[in-house]
């Protein structure tokens, strides 16, 4: 079953086609990060406006590069939350339209289940078993996940405030690194000295999974209010210093969630994914607790639509189908989350 899947929840607009949930036929994304750098954020209805202009292209270049028309489509899956509620509903009507106009079924997908479905674009000896943990780590989300199968899914931490790439950014901008910033901090943290800074530990209860970020970026705040903006090797120092506490307190959680459940697989999943010290850190924790480490490739970590059209095929498969009222919804609960 070949899968289109549509995505615009943030500020990418993104088609993909990808057949029998695994193999990717083609996986397209036109990121508007250029347009809201200069805001340092993303700007909700600039990204709406932006996704309108976007979303034909998108899914034309999609079709192209799968040498496919949309003859050759069996199924839609969509984005429908949570998100920018003006940005998901571009792709949420552009994939209705189609779905009424070529008789196709439609199914809405979670957006994070998206994010925990790109593991299984790698082949089945690069994915992870069920069940498993998952870090979930991107601009928008910070959670721990205890995946019990496809569309199964139980939260077992989340933030309470700022999201770890939230965090990342907000000090980035705050050092003058620009937007997003996370990429900026972990590449100048390899020059730094991670002692340098004693940052608070945040939320260092055990037992407890959720996490605080806003505490570190007060912090942070405070620091450059006294010392001002640093460069050079202080610079790489703060990077290394504040990319630790936020690296430790995600690590920490995830072997405590392994610990609570025997798990023995972890997926790090999400824009953050690709931080080279949580990479790192993981994969030690791994070896030190025995769980094995899946990290898809770090273009299938940031949005994409492949991962979309790789969670809706399972849905697909299952008889679900979305009616032509399918709504976007900014605060969609995970499926199988009671
Ligand atoms: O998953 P994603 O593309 O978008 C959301 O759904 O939010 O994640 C983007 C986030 C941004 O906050 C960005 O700064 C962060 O991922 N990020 C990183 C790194 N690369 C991207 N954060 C830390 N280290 C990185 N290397
Ligand atoms: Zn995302």
């Amino acid at each position: 079953m070949r899968v289109l899947g549509l995505e615009s929840s943030c500020d990418e607009t993104a088609a993909a086609i990808v057949e029998d949930g695994v193999r990717v036929l083609s996986d397209v994304v036109s990121s508007q990060a250029e347009v809201h750098a200069k805001f340092g954020g993303v700007v909700p209805e600039l990204a709406s406006r932006h996704h309108v202009v976007n979303v034909i292209p998108v899914l034309t270049s999609a079709l192209a590069e799968a040498g496919l028309s949309l003859d050759d489509v069996d199924g839609i899956a969509v984005t429908r939350g949570p998100g920018l509620v003006g940005a998901l509903l571009v792709a949420v009507q552009a994939a209705k339209a189609i779905a009424f106009s070529r008789g196709l079924p439609l199914v809405g997908v979670h957006h994070l289940e998206g994010h925990l479905s790109a593991v299984f674009l790698d082949g089945p000896e690069r994915a992870p078993r069920f069940p498993h943990v998952a870090l979930l780590v991107s601009g928008g989300h910070t959670s721990i996940i205890d995946v019990r199968g496809h569309g199964r899914y139980r939260l077992m931490g989340a933030t309470r405030d700022d999201a770890a790439g939230e965090a990342f950014d907000k000090v980035a901008k705050l050092l003058g690194l620009g937007y997003p910033g996370g990429a900026v901090i972990d590449r100048l943290a390899r020059g730094g000295d991670a002692t340098a800074l004693k940052l608070p530990k945040p939320m260092n209860r055990r037992g407890d999974l959720d996490f605080s970020f806003s505490g570190l970026k007060t912090w942070m705040l405070t620091w450059v209010r006294e010392h001002g903006v640093p460069t050079g090797q202080t610079l790489a120092d703060v990077c290394a210093s504040f990319q630790h506490a936020v690296v430790t307190s995600l690590v920490t959680k995830t072997r405590e969630a392994v610990a609570q459940l025997a798990a023995e697989e972890v997926q790090l999943a999400g824009g953050v994914a690709a931080n080279s010290r949580l990479r790192e850190e993981l994969l030690r924790a791994g070896e030190e607790d025995g769980f094995r480490v899946f990290v898809p490739p770090p273009k299938r970590c940031t949005d994409n639509a492949a991962m979309i059209a790789a969670a809706g095929y399972h849905h697909l498969v299952a008889g679900e189908r979305a009616a032509l009222d399918l709504n976007a919804d900014a605060a969609l609960p995970l499926p199988g989350d009671p």
